[in-house]
């Protein structure tokens, strides 16, 4: 069903060239072994392009809460906000696999999602386990509450392959040894990911991945990120959050989450119309890198995705010349 298209479609655009400047600033430290800087770079030219556009918008997911980030805060108000702007929220991960640039590895992506106010999930930054399936398989085949090899043999019945047939994609983390054992007792495959599992749920999405599932804890902020790209490109998603200790539990409490149990879907996660963003800061599955050519010349590749109408676009820029410049 069509969602209700309260977002002004201008906006569409406006957000590639919010990930493009993004991209384009976070490159000039891919491979130079500095995750801050190149994280910094990030976020002050996503920042200074949100600045430019004609809406009050929101952070509710950013780069952490005002003490602890000095840009893109949580509560941060960005835009040119003239009377009657529209009101927007805004989930953003300036630069999504920090450490990915730092190592010139592949996948690494500027990242925002906009809604409505009220229209995402303000999630704790806490860890969110994950299960992501892509789109064309009935509703709650997959779940959290499920065990992996429930999951796995549910998802190959309705493929029409046996579970070792299945493609799983999962973080390499210490913490996912019962999971990727589990996994291959059954004969899965895994594709096992250093970083960067915005990329790695959307890969779900795409049979050129070859990827059927995501499954794993990674950061919550990033989980909202990947539910509202899917909540555009279809597919299945869910994520609980995870509490390592009463701290983590006190900021939920302030972003209004009561049951600490509570498994959330995409449509919890990402409601009405959304707006996903995302720009190649490496090359990766999803979209290439920017690539800087002679003569100060760049290019880049983002996607850009609407849930009211479904829309997925692909958008390759040459830029005459650094725009941060
Ligand atoms: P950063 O860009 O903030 O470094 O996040 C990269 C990432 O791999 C995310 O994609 C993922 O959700 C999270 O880190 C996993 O956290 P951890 O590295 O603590 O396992």
């Amino acid at each position: 069903m069509a969602t209700k298209a309260p977002l002004d479609r201008v906006l569409v655009l406006e957000m590639v060239r919010v990930v493009e400047c993004a991209a384009i600033a976070a490159s000039k430290l891919i491979g130079r072994g500095d995750e801050e800087a190149a994280d910094a770079a990030a976020v002050e030219a996503m920042r200074a392009a949100l600045n430019e556009l004609p809406f009050e918008g929101t952070i509710v997911i950013g780069e952490g809460e005002r003490d602890e980030a000095p840009m893109l805060y949580i509560g941060e108000k960005v835009g040119k906000a003239a009377k009657d702007a529209p009101q927007i929220d805004i989930a953003l991960d300036p630069l999504e696999g920090t450490t990915i640039t730092a190592k010139a590895g592949p996948n690494a992506l500027a990242v925002l999602a906009i809604a409505e106010k009220g229209g995402l999930l303000n999630a704790p930054d806490t860890y969110m386990d994950k299960i992501a399936i892509g789109p064309g398989y009935p509703e709650g085949l997959v779940s959290l509450d499920k065990s992996v090899r429930e999951n796995v043999e549910a998802l190959a019945k309705e493929k029409g392959v046996k579970p070792a047939d299945i493609i799983a994609c999962v973080l390499d983390r210490p913490r996912h040894e019962k999971m990727i054992a589990e996994l291959r007792e059954i004969g899965c495959g895994i594709q096992l990911i250093p970083d960067g599992d915005v990329a790695g749920v959307i890969a779900v999405t795409d049979p050129d991945t070859t990827i059927d599932i995501y499954m794993g804890q990674g950061g919550a902020p990033e989980g909202v990120l990947a539910a509202a790209a899917l909540r555009c490109v279809g597919g299945q998603m869910q994520g609980r959050l995870v509490f390592r200790n009463d701290d983590e539990k006190r900021r939920a409490a302030k972003w209004g989450i009561e049951d600490l149990d509570r498994i959330y879907t995409m449509h919890d996660m990402a409601k009405g119309d959304v707006i996903f963003a995302a720009a190649g800061v490496t090359d990766g599955s999803l979209l290439d890198g920017v690539k800087r050519l002679r003569g100060g010349k760049l290019t880049t590749e983002s996607v850009v995705m609407r849930a009211s109408s479904g829309t997925v676009r692909y958008v390759k820029s040459e830029h005459k010349r650094d725009p941060g410049v």
